[in-house]
């Protein structure tokens, strides 16, 4: 499974990019609005520091005319990296299909069943993104959503679409999503902190070092 940074934030971004563990970047509205920024401006400054996909979701959510033309926009702002996020709904299966039919990457984001899974998927869909913490939060158990659909897509290989396990809250979530068969997890930075910490792993550093200088001195 690989790992994708969830947000819009060029410094987190930066940082995740530097320790070489992340393929790609998911943004979202609500994550570009706490950034203060245009989205073609954040997303385009992402898009110059990521080798990889990077995200980028229409903001109109309504008519498939308006987010094919948004969509296109957001392509062509770094046609190399932009994957165009459009929200499941019958209008958004239409601009799916019609931007796939142009060669555009698109990711289906805000899938909470299977078969919004499977419907994003025969639409042409690249990507399609289960919302894991969301359903969690009401009670539904996410991890099962995307072994669901993992196991859906395993057993039609000609569904092309790569699983995004989204909305993820915590390491648990990571692990879980990389043992269902997720394609990849979207994680927010301070999740990937979690995931990078451990306690014992804090104290064997200070221990290695006190055992150490205690022989040779601290200035080594
Ligand atoms: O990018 C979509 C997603 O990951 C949202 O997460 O925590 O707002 O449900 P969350």
């Amino acid at each position: 499974m690989k790992l994708f940074i969830d947000t819009a934030n060029i410094d987190e971004i930066r940082i995740a990019n530097d320790m070489g563990i992340i393929a790609g970047v998911t943004t979202n509205p609500s994550l570009i609005a706490k950034e203060g920024r245009s989205y073609k401006q954040v997303l385009a400054e992402i898009s110059s520091i990521m080798a990889g996909p990077v995200n980028g979701e229409v903001q109109s959510a309504h008519d498939a005319s308006a987010m094919i033309a948004e969509g296109r926009e957001i392509y062509n702002l770094d046609p190399k990296h932009i994957v165009v996020k459009i929200p499941m709904s019958a209008e958004g299966l239409k601009a799916i299909k019609t931007l796939s039919a142009e060669g555009i990457p698109t990711n289906c984001t805000l899938i909470f069943s299977a078969n919004q899974a499977l419907l994003a998927a025969r639409a042409g869909a690249s990507y399609v993104s289960p919302f894991l913490g969301r359903l969690d939060d009401i009670g539904q158990p996410g991890v099962e959503l995307i072994q669901t659909i993992a196991d859906i897509f395993a057993n039609h290989p000609d569904l092309h679409a790569q699983i995004i396990a989204a909305s993820i809250r915590n390491p648990t979530h990571v692990t879980a999503c990389a043992l269902a068969g997720a394609d990849i997890a979207t994680v927010p930075y301070k999740v990937i902190h979690q995931m990078i910490n451990h306690p014992l792993t804090e104290l064997g550093i200070q221990k290695f070092e006190s055992d150490y200088n205690k022989v040779f001195g601290a200035e080594l």
